[in-house]
């Protein structure tokens, strides 16, 4: 048997509060079309008080392993992708292990940012290969809104970002005739790693945390918006042209390409680089803005709910962003 991996289900969670543009208007000084003409962004949704990202994450969970025909009693491993987790540490992967009443599997925490579940997807991609699991339990998961400074100082990054969770069941396949995930393209570089990042509390302080890091504002998101962008245009091409090419594709043969849901100018720049019909790359950042490392399985989910995916397609997600890392997976859906 040559071992594979498919995706046997997929399953998404959205909180019920949507917080449109509009209502940024009345608590900070900026538009709707400012907002919709730079990102592309209608809405997005919040967490309630007290709904944890573990809590959206055992929803989206239980939405794949029902899609999936498994039972709890089926998962064998547990990947958890945040940049928002409910604790400092441990991570989240136990706090949803227990969350599902699942046995005392293993569970590993990504933290990769937007990348953090096509990094996850290659981590579990690489354990069923080896046989070290048959079946796996993959989630990317962001409770952003708490850390948004929803003010007129914070509209950078405050309009952007919104809540929610995705789920994939993988599991073991046999061979190449069936739906299988092919390959992984995975890229970093540090030097970029203050453009985009919350740098207090951090182990390199001595306290951790102080009351003037606080007021100072260094555990606010820094964003350099301009170099994100920049970069952004550049790798997610190279990094789709990567995969593809390792499996011989052009972009013309894939079906769907489903990018991290960043921005929509980064899209609209990535599908014109590669020369690629709309239909082709798929975009739901209106209706949710960025959610991280949830993006990619929540508009996977999607898209396979409004057939814009199938079964048997060639598709290619794609992420860039803090760290700056970036990454391809290449799959027979
Ligand atoms: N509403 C109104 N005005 C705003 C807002 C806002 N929410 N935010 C910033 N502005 C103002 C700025 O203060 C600035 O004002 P000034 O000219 O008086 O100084 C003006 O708008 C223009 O600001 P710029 O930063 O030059 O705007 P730019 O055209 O570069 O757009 C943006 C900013 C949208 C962030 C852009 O740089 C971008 O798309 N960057 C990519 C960042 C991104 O997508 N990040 C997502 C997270 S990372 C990831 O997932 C990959």
């Amino acid at each position: 048997m040559t071992r594979r991996t498919r995706i046997a289900g997929l399953g998404h969670y959205l909180p019920e509060r949507l917080v449109t543009n509009q209502e940024l208007e009345g608590l900070m000084d900026t538009s709707d079309a400012w907002i919709q003409e730079r990102t592309g962004i209608k809405e997005r949704h919040f967490t309630a008080d007290g709904e944890t990202c573990t809590d959206m994450a055992a929803q989206a969970a239980k939405a794949a392993i029902a899609d999936a025909g498994w039972t709890t009693d089926d998962v064998q491993f547990v990947i958890f992708a945040t940049l928002a987790p409910d604790l400092f540490f441990p991570g989240n992967g136990v706090l949803l292990q227990h969350a599902l009443g699942l046995g005392e599997v293993g569970a590993m925490d990504i933290r990769n940012q937007c990348t953090g579940f096509v990094y996850g997807l290659s981590a579990a991609d690489g354990y069923i290969r080896m046989g070290t699991f048959d079946r796996i339990l993959l989630v990317g998961s962001e409770r952003q809104s708490p850390a948004l400074r929803l003010t007129t100082e914070g509209r950078d990054t405050a309009v952007l970002f919104g809540d929610g969770a995705g789920a994939m069941c993988l599991e073991v396949t046999d061979g190449e005739a069936n739906g299988h995930v092919m390959g992984h393209r995975l890229h970093s570089n540090g030097k970029y790693a203050r453009e985009l990042s919350v740098q207090k509390p951090g182990a390199a302080n001595r306290p951790w945390l102080t009351k003037e890091m606080i007021d100072d504002g260094l555990t606010n998101i820094v964003m350099n918006g301009r170099e994100v962008f920049r970069h952004a245009i550049t790798k997610f091409p190279a990094v789709i042209l990567e995969v593809l090419g390792d499996h011989g594709c052009k972009p013309d043969d894939v079906d769907l390409i489903i990018p991290h849901q960043a921005n929509q100018r980064i899209t609209e720049a990535v599908r014109q680089r590669l020369r690629l019909p709309e239909e082709k790359v798929y975009s739901n950042i209106a209706r949710h803005g960025n959610t991280t490392a949830a993006s990619i399985p929540i508009a996977f989910c999607e898209a396979v709910q409004e057939g814009r995916v199938k079964r048997g397609d060639l598709v290619c997600l794609a992420s860039f962003g803090s760290g700056f890392t970036w990454a391809a997976s290449l799959l027979r859906f």
